[in-house]
């Protein structure tokens, strides 16, 4: 391995896409080409074009998979709301809300995070008020989970929790909190089981938030 700058370079590999032998062998942590993250996601063209559509990345790396998801979103925000900052704006962080990840190592974490929100901080531009940085920088820091994704487990062994954010139009958000193993568990019963069962009924969630314009949920 050579370090060019702080930049690693191992022999054989795309510098991008391995940090470390180490890390391969340790984590399995290769990470994927662009075209190669192009290509799938154009098998679900149509959900990743739609803002409000849930994506979650179990072994998100820094976000190879998130980041364009996050920018096929933003260019949707951008055709459909792109004629009133307001809505533009209350779009553009609705569609941050609807991207997840969890990830076991924390610099992996960290690098997702400030890919997404910057990002983000980059489609808004720089007339955006501090409010909405902030606002991102929350919802990444619970959307995206240092954790074991086959345990379900975050980095202090507690269960893992995601918010399910609503835009409810008028600078309003929802957020209502589910635990990881619940919804998985509950979503891989067979269909027959639940059938009867009204969606209400399945998901619990463990928190229910009051309404929360976008300074709210900046905290
Ligand atoms: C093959 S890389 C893929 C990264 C990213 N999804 C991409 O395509 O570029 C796998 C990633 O999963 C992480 N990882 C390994 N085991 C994990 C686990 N049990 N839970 C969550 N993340 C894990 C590694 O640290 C690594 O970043």
């Amino acid at each position: 391995m050579a370090t060019f700058g702080g930049r690693r370079e191992v022999a054989g590999f795309d510098e991008h896409l391995v940090k470390s032998r180490q890390r391969v062998a340790d984590h399995g942590e290769v990470f994927t080409p662009r075209w190669l993250v192009d290509d799938m996601l154009d098998l679900v063209k149509s959900e990743t074009e739609r803002i409000d559509s849930r994506f979650l990345e179990p072994a998100c790396g820094s976000g190879n998979f998130l980041v364009p998801v996050l920018e096929r979103k933003l260019t949707a925000v951008q055709s459909r709301h792109g004629r009133s900052e307001f809505e533009k704006r209350h779009y553009a962080l609705f569609a941050l809300m609807c991207v997840y990840g969890i990830e076991l190592l924390p610099d992996n974490v960290a690098e997702c995070r400030a890919n997404l929100t910057a990002l983000f901080a980059r489609f808004l531009g720089p007339s955006a008020g501090h409010e909405w940085n902030r606002a991102a920088s929350a919802v990444v820091a619970v959307n995206v989970v240092q954790g074991d994704a086959l345990k379900m487990t975050d980095a202090r062994g507690d269960a893992i929790l995601f918010p399910e954010w609503g835009y409810l139009g008028r600078g309003r958000y929802q957020r209502r909190d589910f635990r990881l193993d619940d919804l998985t568990q509950r979503a891989s019963a067979s269909v027959g089981l639940f059938e009867a069962f009204e969606e209400h009924e399945i998901f619990t969630p463990v928190k229910t938030y009051s309404r929360m314009t976008v300074q709210e949920v900046g905290g």
